[in-house]
């Protein structure tokens, strides 16, 4: 039988095509993302010369102990390629991402990345996204304002726990889960929730997909823009 986590490492593996000697590679977090950097850690080690800039402490370290080259934006301004995951993927390609609580950096390498790669098991392909709750990132200071505001948009707000302590990011922040299955625009919704004070980013990633490669049992679907792939 297989398995989903089958379905990641092939999607994994198979983005691992795109990415060429000398790049700055984006690293994703997640697990389809942790079995990007383990194949990855593998052609380093053959001798691949890449640098790496993770979207998380986790990841960092990951490609830290697999001998993978790190960099940061403060270096490098701009990355060849970002490869991460996904939480959902609808037909438009607008995903829901932050699972993992590491949104915020992954927005920020995706959108100054000149080609987006996303990699995922066949289970995120969805016809509409909100089966997953959307991951909003707000400032602790603001957190019990930003919760009641959400209250009063009907989206049902969560806020993350961890050990009973609210969850706390990378970037030292909160998370607050929402359902967003009654939206149908995503673009009106994402700035309607990133014009609140305190919300610094949310999961709706729309527009950051070049190639989305996706593990479907023992196989890889890839979708997307191949030409730009060089
Ligand atoms: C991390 O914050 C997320 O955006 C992940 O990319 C997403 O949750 C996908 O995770 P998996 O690869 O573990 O399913």
């Amino acid at each position: 039988m297989v398995t989903t986590d089958t379905e990641k490492q092939n999607a994994a593996r198979t983005s691992l095509a795109y990415i060429k000697e000398g790049m700055v590679v984006g690293l994703g977090s997640g697990s389809t993302s942790e079995h990007m950097v383990n194949f990855l850690g593998e052609r380093v080690q053959q001798g691949l010369r890449i640098s790496g800039v993770p979207s998380s402490e986790k990841i960092a370290s990951l490609a830290h102990s697999l001998g993978i080259p790190l960099t940061t934006l403060e270096k490098v301004q701009e990355l060849d390629i970002y490869i991460d995951g996904a939480d959902e993927v609808d037909e438009g390609r607008n995903m829901i991402k932050g699972g993992g609580g590491a949104l915020l950096r992954e927005k920020i390498l995706a959108y100054n990345a000149k080609k987006k790669i996303i990699i995922v098991d066949s289970s995120k392909q969805v016809k509409k996204l909100g089966g997953f709750k959307l991951p909003i990132e707000v400032i602790p200071f603001a957190h019990k304002v930003v919760m009641a505001q959400l209250h009063q948009m009907n989206l049902n707000p969560v806020l993350r726990e961890k050990e009973n302590s609210p969850y706390t990011t990378d970037e030292g922040n909160h998370i607050i889960d929402v359902d967003i299955m009654a939206f149908e625009n995503y673009s009106d919704l994402n700035e309607l929730l990133l014009s609140i004070p305190g919300v610094v980013e949310t999961g709706l990633f729309l527009g950051y997909v070049d190639l989305l490669i996706v593990g479907i049992k023992n196989e890889t679907k890839i979708y997307g823009n191949h030409t730009k792939m060089g």
